[in-house]
């Protein structure tokens, strides 16, 4: 299994070596590797099992470092850098050639973030390379947000998992570029669109893989777990399922149901918080997911703030169902 501490020395040794580490940010935790050595880049996709036309986001630790990797920042995606790094926010900018094509899959643009952890700011102010991380699951698998997650499901191919606690936005961070000048928003995420257009007035959002080729992988079934997910008014899935004696697990925003027991079922956030609700979402379905349960029972939450990003999670995770 990989060794779990707080050891910046060592996560950084590993990385130049060309080794896989697992990362905690703000968003979910990140299988790291560098940047710029397609060799190590490659192993990502072999410890995921992700397809090759996925792209890669990049990590560095400060706006100024973006422009090594970048050859133009247009100044309504630098407004947003600027007010949301480091944070949840991705951008999509135009790569320059140091970039190995295995990073963005071919494409013209390099995502890149600047992520808000302590320990991984530090790791990647000692690093003279930028991290290649996607979220440290199994392709097409929930995100993890907790060092644990990762060892149960990658700890036996990595060496070493940087432990920073538990996720504090907990969504993936928020796909920005520009599309025919218009700020284009091709992931929901941990920033909020309104947060955005409080900046660079509306956006438009294209969050589809079939009318969004860019971005292979937003995939419609994707953060998912291997229990089926059925979504809709809980009330009724509930009182539905228990007449016919399935055995089910409940994930909800708010409400408890007597009727079932309560270590089959987790309340997002009792207070109706949305913000809690997304810190808990992952950890929540990972939990249900490993029960002895048939299926898990959910619902949308109000589409407003980070309601949508969290909307948008569960959809997918319930798509092929
Ligand atoms: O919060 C996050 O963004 C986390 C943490 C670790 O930073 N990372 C993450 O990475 O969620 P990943 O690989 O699981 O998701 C990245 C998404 C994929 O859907 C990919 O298709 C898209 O970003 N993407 C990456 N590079 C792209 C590019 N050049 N053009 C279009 N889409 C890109
Ligand atoms: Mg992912």
């Amino acid at each position: 299994m990989a060794e779990i501490g707080q050891d910046i020395i060592k996560a950084k040794q590993l990385l130049e070596l060309g080794e896989l580490v697992a990362i905690p940010t703000e968003t979910v935790y990140g299988l790291a590797a560098n940047a710029l050595n397609p060799d190590a880049v490659a192993s990502i996709f072999e410890t995921k099992k992700r397809p090759a036309f996925d792209p890669l986001i990049i990590h560095t630790d400060s706006c100024s470092r973006v422009t090594d990797f970048v050859s133009e920042f247009p100044d309504s995606l630098k407004i947003l850098a600027e007010a949301f790094w480091p944070g949840p926010l991705t951008l999509l900018l135009p790569r320059k050639s140091c970039i190995p094509d295995l990073v963005t899959s071919g494409l013209d643009r390099v995502a890149v973030r600047v992520p808000n952890h302590p320990l991984t700011q530090s790791l990647l102010a000692s690093l003279d390379f930028p991290l290649a991380a996607p979220s440290a699951n199994p392709f097409g698998y929930i995100s993890p947000t907790a060092a644990a997650h990762v060892q149960k499901q990658l700890g036996d191919q990595i060496p070493y998992i940087l432990d920073g606690g538990l996720c504090q936005v907990g969504l993936e961070s928020t796909i920005v570029g520009l599309e025919n000048e218009k700020v284009t928003v091709y992931r929901l995420g941990g920033l909020e669109l309104s947060q955005l257009e409080s900046l660079v007035g509306e956006v438009q959002v294209k969050t589809h893989s079939s009318s969004n080729p860019a971005a292979p992988g937003l995939l419609e079934s994707h953060y998912a777990p291997r229990k089926r997910l059925i979504l809709g008014d809980l009330d009724q899935l509930v009182s539905h399922y228990n007449q016919n004696g399935n055995d089910f697990a409940v994930l909800s925003f708010q409400t408890n149901f007597k009727e079932v027991p309560t270590n089959r079922q987790i309340q997002l956030s009792e207070s109706g918080n949305l913000r809690e609700a997304a810190q808990k979402l992952f950890a929540a379905m990972r939990e249900l997911d490993e029960l002895e349960v048939e299926f898990i029972l959910s619902e949308r939450l109000p589409e407003e703030g980070l309601g949508r990003a969290i909307n948008d999670r569960l959809q997918r995770a319930s798509a092929g169902n």
